[in-house]
């Protein structure tokens, strides 16, 4: 019906230009609302659309599954931290995996198909769906730290894998070659989507920790393409469209992420690679000085450019809006403030800017790697705030070390460096930072949050 199809188009037309509006801090509200209202076009026109076709709808079921999901998704959201919300998007990506396995079953079981390409859509959409839901269930378990982040790796495993894939794989031929769905076909496919279940646990608990937000990422993909083969299994092709866009962001998602580890996504998947390497409190340092921020303070007085570069230990302190204080009552001095927004700072694709925007950070004062990067070595204060691995210069320096190759903020050509973090304890990767060690470089060893409070005071009563 052209009227229908007119407004999927325009749903997906929304859709688009959500996530155009998602790609920058300014337009970032108006683009999840753009997305937003087309989804509930979407939902809208297709609840129309059946009822015109005169397709019996379960108001009862809709309802009811708009008012708890509605309520789950609302409570989570306000309540979660901002440092739990990889595992929140971990779990959410999970729900689309298993909605689009538990779609496909229902119309697969009674509805009458004779015909293969029908079959072959909801095979894959209980295949994807499947794998990203329990892979999606493991990532959280382990961000949420109730199994070992550690990557779970048994001998063989990816061998392992592959077989299971192509006994997947010989599963579903073999229902698609019956060409209808008999009962035997019905019983193989609950066996397939068990399979694939097993699969997801299997493919995501050889990684560790450190690399699971790039799982999410891909599962996020997954969960994306998983709805689009639903679309084609319902024929609704504003379902298809959508699948179709978040597949297509999500791997753009992995690959960026990838490239800011000086990683690539077979090594992620395959590489068993994020373990916890013994952390050694100490480490090997001999250079390390110790200061305040009372000493911090000072150097600021006679400065007139500041970079504050914000990391992980930001989020777990919240420390952003003494952060904002800090840089706010600095620019009153006339100091050049900004803010140097590593890819993966945080534990998540964006986690800084968000944060950071959260306590009215201006946006044009986040700077990205590549255009701040230049900049390091005629700034007079660097203050680094719970950030460790992005500004590691092993990272260009050593060859040997885990991190070679992974871009950095170049923090140490810096005139000075004030490092706030609690201790000499490593980052993610595990291993000794350099910068620690060098000459420019004094630690402020606190929380976040305390040190910057503290940093204010000082600053204003000079
Ligand atoms: P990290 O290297 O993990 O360092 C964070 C530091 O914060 C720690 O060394 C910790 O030191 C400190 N910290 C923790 N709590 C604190 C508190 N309350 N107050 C002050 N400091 C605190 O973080 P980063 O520099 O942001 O790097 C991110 C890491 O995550 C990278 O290794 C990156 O590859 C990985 N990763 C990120 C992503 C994305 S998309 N963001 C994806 C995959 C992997 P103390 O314990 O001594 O305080």
């Amino acid at each position: 019906m052209i009227g229908i199809d007119f407004t999927y188009l325009v749903a997906a037309v929304l859709f688009i230009l959500g996530i155009k509006g998602l790609t920058k801090v300014k337009t970032s509200k108006r683009g999840n609302m753009l997305a937003a209202i087309a989804m509930l076009i979407a939902v809208v026109i297709t609840l129309v659309d059946m009822q015109l076709k005169g397709t019996g709808i379960g108001w009862g079921y809709i309802i009811s599954g708009i008012v708890i999901g509605g309520l789950i998704g609302a409570i989570t959201a306000r309540k979660v931290e901002m440092t739990a919300m990889p595992q929140m998007v971990a779990i959410f990506n999970g729900f689309g995996g298993g909605a689009s396995v538990l779609v496909a079953t229902a119309y697969f079981i009674p509805t009458a198909i004779n015909n293969m390409f029908d079959i072959s859509t909801v095979m894959l959409s209980m295949l994807i769906g499947s794998v990203t839901f329990t892979g999606s269930v493991i990532a959280f378990l382990k961000l949420q730290g109730w199994i070992s982040s550690r990557p779970i790796i048994f001998k063989g495993n990816n061998i392992w894998n592959g077989l299971l894939f192509l006994i997947i794989i010989g599963v579903a031929v073999r229902v698609i070659m019956l060409g209808q769905n008999t009962p035997y076909g019905i019983s193989l496919s609950f066996l397939l989507i068990g399979l694939a279940a097993l699969l997801g646990i299997l493919l995501v608990i050889p990684i560790g920790g450190a690399d699971m937000p790039v799982v999410i990422a891909l599962l996020n993909s997954y969960s994306g393409l998983a709805a689009a083969a639903t679309g084609f299994v319902l024929k609704n092709t504003v379902l298809i469209i959508s699948g179709a866009l978040v597949g297509a962001s999500g791997i753009i998602l992995t690959t960026i992420m990838c490239k800011a580890m000086n990683r690539s996504l077979v090594n992620v998947i395959f590489g068993g690679f994020g373990q916890e390497v013994s952390k050694s409190e100490r480490g090997g340092y001999k250079n390390v000085k110790e200061s305040s921020p009372e000493e911090a303070a000072l150097f600021l007085e006679s400065a007139s450019s500041v970079i504050i570069i914000p990391g992980y230990g930001l989020a777990v302190a919240q420390a952003q809006h003494a952060c904002q204080e800090l840089a706010e009552m600095l620019e009153k001095r006339s100091i050049n403030v900004r803010f140097a927004i590593h890819p993966v700072a945080g534990r998540m694709p964006g986690h800084m800017n968000v944060l950071l925007a959260e306590a009215n950070v201006p946006h044009e004062k986040l700077m990205d790697l590549d255009s701040i990067n230049a900049d390091f070595k005629n700034t007079d204060v660097v203050i680094v705030v719970g950030a460790n691995d992005v500004v590691n210069p092993a990272a260009t320096n050593d060859k040997n070390s885990p991190i070679y190759g992974m871009p950095i903020l170049k923090a140490h050509e810096a005139r000075s460096v004030f490092v706030i973090k609690r201790s000499l304890s490593p980052g993610f990767a595990g291993i000794d930072n350099e910068l620690f060690d060098y000459d420019n470089t004094r630690m402020i060893f606190a929380d976040a949050k305390q040190a910057l409070q503290q940093l204010v005071l000082e600053v204003e009563e000079l």
